[in-house]
């Protein structure tokens, strides 16, 4: 089977690629990345060598060059996570969120129609839901009500996904997973950033009260979900993908504080993100329900998992910790 996995150099496409070629099996992968500050080619350093594997820089947004890899490859599917995927770079600035995950989506879209693909994954996000009340969960009906220009251009990316299999007849599938952590995630999202400061001695930026909740899943846990709904998901469906382990962000930093030896003097609250989903919360029975997915790894194993590997690969984190991720860290942290 022959796969186009686009953004396959980032943390979740990495793993996933990772994962398909850990064992002997049908696919043939191309990874298709413009590698941008968040694409990393040593994420892939593990499979470089595999003859199943192929890699292609080139822009989603970039029809000419999609389309060539697409007729060059003639994919039986696409598995697509390329994206501007951090809400607080989209708050600073919205214009490459939009360019990627709405245009280089469209791009896509066009291409897969115009060659007959057969599958079309669209990797989404629970963050389209909005913030969720307690005590209730968002189901894949839920209403969507996205806060951040990140958040609004995945909603907008998954309709218009869904409607080439509404449209076109064109198979398409959206998974909408919760927040992902594991090794290999670039150090501006929370688990990372907060493990990689505590490693270096630094203080930790807790938005507003550290009371926003998310729901945890492990990226194998993440991947495995995706390998099952292309492989057995329904043409046309949405399926949510929880960790089942929801927690307020302070005790994700305080369970980081035990573990690397720090204390609680370390932490520093900052002002909210504007605009700050309070809680998130989502079921994830129809994709057990449909193929059988649970998560398995405990987000005590996972986090300790997580901790160890940045603690190992310190050259990872100092090659990623560039002159421009300094100058992101300036923009979102200095004033705050
Ligand atoms: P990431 O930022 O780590 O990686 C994104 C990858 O896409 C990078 O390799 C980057 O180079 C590539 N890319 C960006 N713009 C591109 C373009 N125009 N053309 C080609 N490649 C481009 O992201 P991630 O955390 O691995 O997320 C992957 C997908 O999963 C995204 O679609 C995201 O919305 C979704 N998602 C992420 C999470 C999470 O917690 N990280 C949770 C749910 C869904
Ligand atoms: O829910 C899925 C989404 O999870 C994905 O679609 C996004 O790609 C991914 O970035 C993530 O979005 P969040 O905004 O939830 O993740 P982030 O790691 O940026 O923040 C998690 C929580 O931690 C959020 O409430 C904000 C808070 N936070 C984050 C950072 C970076 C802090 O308090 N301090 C920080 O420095």
């Amino acid at each position: 089977m022959k796969l186009i996995v686009t953004g396959g150099a980032g943390f979740i496409g990495s793993a996933f690629v990772r994962l398909l070629l850990s064992t002997p099996g049908p696919y043939e992968i191309t990874v298709l990345d413009k590698l941008t500050y968040a694409g990393n080619p040593d994420n892939l350093a593990p499979v470089a060598s595999d003859p199943r594997y192929k890699f292609v820089q080139a822009d989603i947004a970039d029809a000419v060059a999609v389309n060539a890899v697409v007729d060059e490859v003639q994919p039986d599917a696409i598995v697509h996570f390329a994206a501007e995927s951090h809400v607080d770079r989209s708050i600073l600035s919205p214009e490459p969120v939009v360019q990627t995950n709405i245009f280089g989506t469209f791009t896509l879209l066009e291409a897969a129609r115009r060659a007959g693909v057969k599958r079309f994954l669209h990797v989404s996000t629970d963050e389209v839901y909005g913030s969720i009340p307690e005590p209730h969960e968002a189901d894949e009906n839920y209403p969507l009500i996205a806060s951040s220009p990140y958040s609004a251009s995945k909603a907008g990316s998954d309709l218009l996904a869904l409607s080439y299999w509404t449209t076109y007849k064109m198979p398409v599938m959206v998974t909408r997973a919760s927040n992902n952590y594991g090794p290999y995630q670039f150090p501006e999202k929370l688990i990372p950033l907060m493990i990689a400061n505590a490693l270096e001695g630094k203080t930790l930026p807790v938005y507003g009260d550290g009371q926003q909740i998310r729901d945890w899943l492990y990226v194998d846990d993440h991947c495995r979900a995706i390998l099952a709904v292309l492989e057995k998901g329904r043409a046309g469906e949405v399926y949510n993908i929880g960790g089942s382990r929801a927690l307020p962000n302070l005790e994700v930093v305080q369970r980081i504080i035990a573990a690397t030896g720090l204390d609680e003097s370390s932490i520093r609250y900052v002002t909210d993100r504007p605009g700050h989903d309070r809680r998130y919360a989502l079921t994830s029975d129809k994709l057990t329900r449909e193929t059988g997915w649970a998560p398995q790894m405990e987000f005590e194993a996972g986090l300790a998992a997580t901790i160890d590997w940045y603690r190992t690969n310190t050259r990872w984190i100092e090659r990623v910790r560039t002159g421009a991720y300094r100058e992101y860290y300036d923009q979102n942290y200095e004033n705050r």
